[in-house]
């Protein structure tokens, strides 16, 4: 047949399909979340996240080990405090489970780096993001404590900071008070596209951090929204943001495709707890197979335009990216 363009040329074996990969990945860009709790001896299982547990303090190198033998360099702290109050104060505090797992995990294991999530939903008694005026989260008397939470990390040894919380102005109020400390090298990860989601559930359990009442769609994204993704980012790299985030992943591929091509600061995705526990829950159940999901999902995710992935697989896509298998 007389047909000029035959794409199938650059299918035909596995030493071409690999040399005209369009998305390439690399194991430096891979973040793995890691929950710390209080206590002595701790390795709890996350029930909703098979394969991902909470660890005390003491327990911590020896997961950072794991991680630095898979491949994975950079780490994200999420802390599970005991007591909880209306301000949140367990999240700026010098001995808060945040600032010792750093001061740990920096003095065992330098050669990681460490971002840590800097919100106050773990900490509070009510669950939301931030101080409560009535029913609501009051925006403005939120920013400093969120200000003091990431001033605390960096003083702890924090490598960069990742807030969540979606007020306005935080990531100027935190550029502020690092300046003005002496942190102005330290770098903020914006999770400036934050949609509220369902997509969250397994990680409010893993943390304790669910709302006690109502949701937070007075603070994060409506999913509806597209245009306003934009607004966000742009926002927050007028206030300093170093590293945009887009959150969660694979139902916001376009999202995360308009950030990449409009801004020009790295573009991070996060890849959430939800997304885990379903890939989880249909391996399990013999309907898809999870190593070629992990590879497919996370790939498709880079495709779309993210250079940082934040996932509870980092391990091993770590791995399928050294040998090859992706990227
Ligand atoms: C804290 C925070 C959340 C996640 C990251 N930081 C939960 C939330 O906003 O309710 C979600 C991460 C995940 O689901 O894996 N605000």
């Amino acid at each position: 047949m007389d047909l000029i363009d035959r794409p199938r040329r650059l299918r035909s074996n596995p030493f071409v399909r690999s040399m005209v990969r369009e998305t390439r990945m690399d194991a430096k860009s891979l973040v793995y979340p890691i929950f710390i709790k209080e206590g002595v001896g701790i390795k709890e299982e996350i029930s909703s996240m098979e394969n991902q547990f909470r660890y005390s303090v003491d327990m911590l190198p020896r997961a950072l080990e794991e991680i630095a033998k898979s491949g994975v360099q950079n780490v994200m702290l999420f802390g599970i405090p005991d007591k909880k109050d209306p301000s949140g104060c367990g999240a700026w505090i010098e001995d808060g489970i945040v600032q010792k797992a750093l001061q740990v995990a920096k003095r065992e294991f330098p050669e990681l780096y460490y971002i840590t999530d800097v919100c106050l939903c773990e900490y509070t008694s009510h669950g939301h993001c931030g101080m409560l005026k009535g029913n609501d989260v009051d925006n403005d008397s939120t920013l400093p404590l969120l200000a003091k939470t990431a001033l605390s990390h960096v003083q702890a040894g924090a490598d960069m900071v990742a807030p969540s919380d979606m007020m306005d102005g935080r990531i100027a109020a935190i550029r502020r008070e690092f300046d003005k400390n002496g942190y102005e090298n330290s770098p903020i990860m914006s999770y400036a596209v934050k949609y509220s989601s369902s997509f969250y559930g397994p990680f409010r359990e893993a943390a304790g951090s669910a709302p006690s009442f109502g949701d937070r769609k007075t603070y994060q994204m409506d999913y509806h929204n597209r245009k306003e993704a934009m607004k966000e980012a742009l926002l927050d790299i007028n206030e300093g943001a170093d590293i945009i985030m887009v959150k969660p992943a694979l139902s916001y591929l376009d999202i995360i495709r308009d950030v990449a091509n409009e801004v020009n600061v790295p573009v991070a995705a996060y890849s959430v707890s939800g997304e885990y526990a379903m890939i989880k829950a249909a391996a399990k159940m013999g309907f898809v197979d999870e190593e070629n999901i992990i590879c497919e999902t996370a790939t498709s995710i880079y495709r779309s335009g993210a250079n940082i992935l934040l996932t509870y697989y980092a391990k091993e896509l770590a791995q399928f990216m050294k040998n090859g298998r992706i990227g």
